[in-house]
């Protein structure tokens, strides 16, 4: 298959900046090369060159609204675009970026006929609506935005909104009080850290992967970096105590790869301004490779995509 590089420096979801950094420190961390290593044609289309983030909004206001909305509109026909031609791996930028990635793969997904599945690793859920973000940081909005919420006026409308219970949290341990309410009311699938202390990463994920796979869904994987363990993964603003470990993350990725299920990938909130040496991007690229094949033994897979 092709894999489809596409740089998206988008740095206005929030207020520190250094998200605009990321796409270049994944390409300094190898990851073409990674790929083509493990068999992948790939295809580096270069970054999406969208606005640049303003001065900070005053606290409570939403910050950048119309910087996001033009990169809305850039990454939702780039990623239209990519689908019709290969998996594209969207490398961000903050997790802003996916109001506009998501919504350009559901609309490749609505025209095959296939139901889109998205899984959201992160430790927040990033569901609200700019109505109901105290911080007014749209980072925090993408999964509010594609499931069709109200309250994004100016936005594209979302031609094609994801259902909610087509939706998989996994990692949670950051959730406003608007969030829990929205996750429970949806009715999805959300996985928090207590369960997978509980029950490991494997059991909850293999249940998603088995109904993405009985609705013969695509699948989109929105990686963020704060998933991780600050410990291992420290180049991220939003750091959360208590993330999934090293051995957890390598685990999901290669049970995704097993599945041939996932057709997208965001990786977003690398900010190289914060790393140590390098090592989140490296780590990031290891996981990419993980989800793209790199494993000990061949296990026999489903088809590739
Ligand atoms: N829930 C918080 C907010 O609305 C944090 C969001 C963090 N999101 C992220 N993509 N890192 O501001
Ligand atoms: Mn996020
Ligand atoms: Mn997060
Ligand atoms: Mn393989």
């Amino acid at each position: 298959g092709t894999c489809i590089l596409i740089g998206a420096p988008l740095d206005c979801g929030k207020r520190r900046r250094g998200c605009s950094m990321g796409p270049e420190a994944y390409r300094v961390a190898g990851l073409a090369e990674t790929l083509a290593d493990l068999g992948w044609r790939v295809e580096d289309r270069g970054d999406v060159p969208g606005p640049k983030a303003p001065p900070p909004a005053p606290a409570g206001q939403v910050h950048a609204r119309s910087e996001n909305i033009e990169w809305t509109r850039l990454l939702s026909n780039a990623a239209r675009d990519a689908m019709a031609t290969g998996f594209p791996i969207f490398l961000g930028g903050d997790h802003a970026l996916s109001l506009g990635t998501v919504a350009g793969v559901a609309d490749h997904a609505a025209a095959k006929g296939r139901p889109l599945f998205v899984l959201w690793l992160d430790a927040h859920p990033d569901i609200h609506s700019p109505a109901t973000s105290a911080s007014g940081n749209l980072h925090g909005t993408p999964i509010g935005y594609v499931t069709g919420q109200p309250g994004f006026d100016g936005f594209p409308p979302m031609a094609n909104p994801v259902p909610p219970r087509n939706i998989c949290f996994i990692g949670l341990r950051s959730v406003d009080g608007p969030e829990r309410a929205a996750i429970q009311s949806a009715g999805m699938r959300a996985i928090d850290m207590r369960q997978i202390d509980e029950r490991g990463i494997a059991a909850p994920l293999a249940e998603f992967i088995a109904a993405v796979r009985a609705a013969n869904g695509m699948l989109h994987l929105s990686l963020d970096v704060d998933f991780l363990d600050p410990a291992i993964a420290p180049a991220v603003g939003t750091t959360v105590p208590g993330g999934a470990t090293f051995r957890e993350a390598h685990l999901a990725m290669e049970m995704l790869h097993d599945s041939g299920l996932v057709t997208s990938l965001d990786l977003v909130e690398l900010n190289p301004f914060l790393d140590d040496r390098g090592r989140t991007a490296a780590l990031m690229v290891d996981l990419t490779a993980s989800l793209f094949g790199r494993c000990v033994f061949d296990r026999p897979t489903r088809s590739h995509s």
